[in-house]
C-alpha cells in the first residue's frame, strides 16, 4: 500500500474526512460578513457514493474555514443532492421569508436532486445558511431527463429576473431559464458551444469588468468530463453578450480557464458586493484519478479563491484577444520572506530557498537574454524538494517552445491517468520578461503566469511525512537567463 501522508493542506479547503468534489452554494453574507461554502460530500468513505449532502464550510478570511454540520441531505440512501448554486433573495420574491429574516440573509439553494431523474429543487434557509427546509412543491424544473443537472442562478437586474443555467449534459446543451420567484422557470434559450467530451457539467454565466476600462463582458463556464482535451475533466469558458434571454458569444473562441490537470466545476460567489472582479472557487482535482488519490482518510481540496477579471492579455499589438485574468485571494502570515535579484544564471548557480511548513509562495520575474534556437535546449528549472530531497517535483521553462512545464513524474502516486508532465505556453510578458505567481501548499501547486493571463493548477503526492520544504532555481546554460528578482515567503495561518 502507499504510505502517502503529505500532510494536509493549509490554506486550501480540505474535508474532515470522507470524500469532497464540486463547490457548490458559494454565497457571501453580507450582514454577518461571512463567506460560505458547500460542496458536494460523501462524509462516509473517502470516494463518491450516494448517498451524497452538501457539506458547508464557512470563513471570515477565504482562507482558513471552519466546517459545520451538513447543510442538505438525499430523501434516500441511494440518492444525492448533487450540484447547484445559491441565491440570497433579499425581496422575498420566493415568499419564504417574513420580515424578521433579515433580506441579506434570506439564502435559497437551487440544487439537482439525483434520484430516478435528475429534477433541480430549492431548499431556504431561516437561518442564514446553516440549515435547509426543503420546498414542499419539489421540483421546481423537470424535463424528465436523467442527465440534467447543475444549476447555477444569478439576479439579472437588466431585466428583473432570476437566471438559471443548467446543463442538459448529454445533449450538449446549456439551457437559460429565466424566473421571478425561483418557483416556476421559463425557457429563454439554449446554448452549445466548445468542446464536447462525453457530457457538459456546472454551467455558469456571469458578468466580469474589462480591467482599466468601465465595461464589462458576460462570461459562460461550461465543465466537460471525461473528455477534456488537457485529458479527464477540465473548464472552458466563453465570452460574450447576456440580454437577459439569449448568450451570444463576441467571438468563436473556446477558451481554457486554466492549463492544469485539477481545476473544475469553477462556481462564481453570490452576494458578493465588489467592482474589481468576480470571486470563484475550483474543485482541485479531476475525475480522471480523483477517487485513487493517496490520501489518507479524505479526497480533494479546493482551488484557492480567484478574483476574475476580463483583459486583453497579449503584448503582441497584433493580437487583441479578451482573455480571463485570474489572481489568487488569500491572507495569510508570512513567517519568513526572502528576495534576491539581479542574478544572471550561470550553469552550477543555484538559488536556494526553504520553507519547513510545506506551504509557500514565491514571485519570479525573469528575462530571457539570449534568443536560441534549434538544437538549444535551455531550461531555466525550479525544483520543489522534501526536506532531505529524495523527492521532487520540478518546474521550469524552455525560450525555445516558449513554454512553461511541470513535472510530477517522481511522484509516489502512479496512476495511468495520472500525467505526469503538463504543460503551458506563455507569450512574454514584456520583452523577452515574464512573471511566475506560484502557491505551493503541501500537495498542491497553483501557478499563475504574467499577472494571471494563464493559469496553471496541479496537485502532486510525495510519500509519507514529506512536504514539500525547499525551492532551488536553476538553469542548465550559462547567461540566458536573468532573475530580475525572486521571492520566496513561507506561509502560515
Ligand atoms: C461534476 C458533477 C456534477 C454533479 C456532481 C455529482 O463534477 O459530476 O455534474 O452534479 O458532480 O457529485
Amino acid at each position: 500500500a502507499l504510505a502517502f501522508a503529505a500532510e494536509r493542506p493549509l490554506i486550501h479547503f480540505t474535508p474532515e474526512k470522507g470524500w469532497m468534489n464540486d463547490p457548490n452554494g458559494l454565497f457571501y453574507d453580507r450582514k454577518d460578513d461571512i463567506w460560505h461554502l458547500y460542496f458536494q460530500y460523501n462524509p462516509n468513505q473517502p470516494y463518491w457514493n450516494q448517498p451524497l449532502y452538501w457539506g458547508h464550510a464557512i470563513s471570515k478570511d477565504l482562507t482558513t474555514w471552519t466546517h459545520e454540520k451538513l447543510a442538505i441531505g438525499p430523501e434516500h440512501a441511494d440518492e444525492g443532492i448533487f450540484s447547484g448554486s445559491i441565491v440570497v433573495d433579499h425581496n422575498n420574491t420566493t415568499g419564504f421569508f417574513n420580515e424578521s429574516i433579515n433580506p441579506d440573509q434570506r439564502v435559497v439553494a437551487i440544487y439537482t436532486n439525483n434520484a430516478d431523474i435528475q429534477t433541480q429543487d430549492l431548499a431556504y434557509s431561516l437561518d442564514g445558511g446553516y440549515t435547509f427546509t426543503k420546498y414542499s412543491e419539489n421540483p421546481v424544473l423537470n424535463v424528465n431527463s436523467t442527465q440534467f443537472r447543475d444549476p447555477k442562478v444569478i439576479w439579472h437586474q437588466e431585466s428583473y429576473q432570476w437566471i438559471m443555467t443548467v446543463v442538459q449534459a448529454q445533449q450538449y446543451q446549456i439551457q437559460i431559464y429565466g424566473s421571478t420567484d425561483l418557483k416556476h422557470w421559463n425557457l429563454h434559450s439554449n446554448f452549445s458551444a466548445g468542446f464536447t467530451g462525453y457530457q457538459y457539467e456546472c454551467p455558469g454565466l456571469i458578468e466580469i469588468p474589462i480591467v482599466g476600462t468601465n465595461e464589462t463582458k458576460w462570461v459562460m463556464f461550461l465543465a466537460i468530463n471525461p473528455g477534456s482535451p488537457l485529458g479527464g475533466s477540465s473548464d472552458q469558458y466563453f465570452i460574450g453578450d447576456f440580454d437577459g434571454f439569449q448568450f451570444k458569444p463576441m467571438d468563436s473562441y473556446t477558451r481554457l480557464v486554466d492549463l492544469g490537470k485539477d481545476f473544475y466545476a469553477l462556481q462564481t460567489f453570490s452576494d458578493v458586493e465588489k467592482t474589481d472582479g468576480v470571486l470563484a472557487i475550483a474543485w482541485a482535482s479531476n475525475w480522471q484519478y480523483a477517487n485513487d488519490v493517496p490520501t489518507k482518510g479524505w479526497r480533494s481540496s479546493t482551488s484557492l479563491v480567484r478574483n476574475l477579471t476580463l483583459d486583453y492579455i497579449s503584448t503582441n499589438p497584433e493580437k487583441k484577444l479578451l482573455s480571463l485574468v485570474q489572481t489568487p485571494v488569500f491572507e495569510s502570515n508570512v513567517s519568513k520572506s526572502t528576495e534576491k535579484s539581479n542574478i544572471t544564471l550561470q550553469k552550477n548557480d543555484s538559488i536556494d530557498f526553504n520553507a519547513d511548513s510545506g506551504v509557500f509562495e514565491f514571485e519570479l520575474n525573469f528575462k530571457v537574454l539570449k534568443k536560441l534556437t534549434y538544437p538549444e535546449v535551455p531550461n531555466l528549472d525550479l525544483y520543489i524538494s522534501t526536506k532531505d530531497g529524495a523527492e521532487s517535483i520540478r518546474f521550469g521553462f524552455n525560450p525555445v517552445i516558449q513554454a512553461f512545464y511541470l513535472d510530477r513524474t517522481t511522484d509516489a502516486f502512479k496512476n495511468p491517468f495520472y500525467t505526469g508532465q503538463i504543460s503551458a505556453n506563455v507569450e512574454p510578458y514584456l520583452d523577452n520578461e515574464y512573471k511566475v505567481h506560484g502557491v505551493v501548499d503541501r500537495n498542491i501547486i497553483e501557478l499563475f503566469f504574467n499577472d494571471g493571463a494563464v493559469t496553471m493548477t496541479n496537485t502532486f503526492f510525495l510519500s509519507e511525512e514529506a512536504n514539500p520544504c525547499t525551492m532551488n532555481l536553476t538553469s542548465n546554460m550559462n547567461d540566458e537567463f536573468h532573475i530580475r528578482s525572486v521571492s520566496f515567503k513561507e506561509l502560515s495561518v
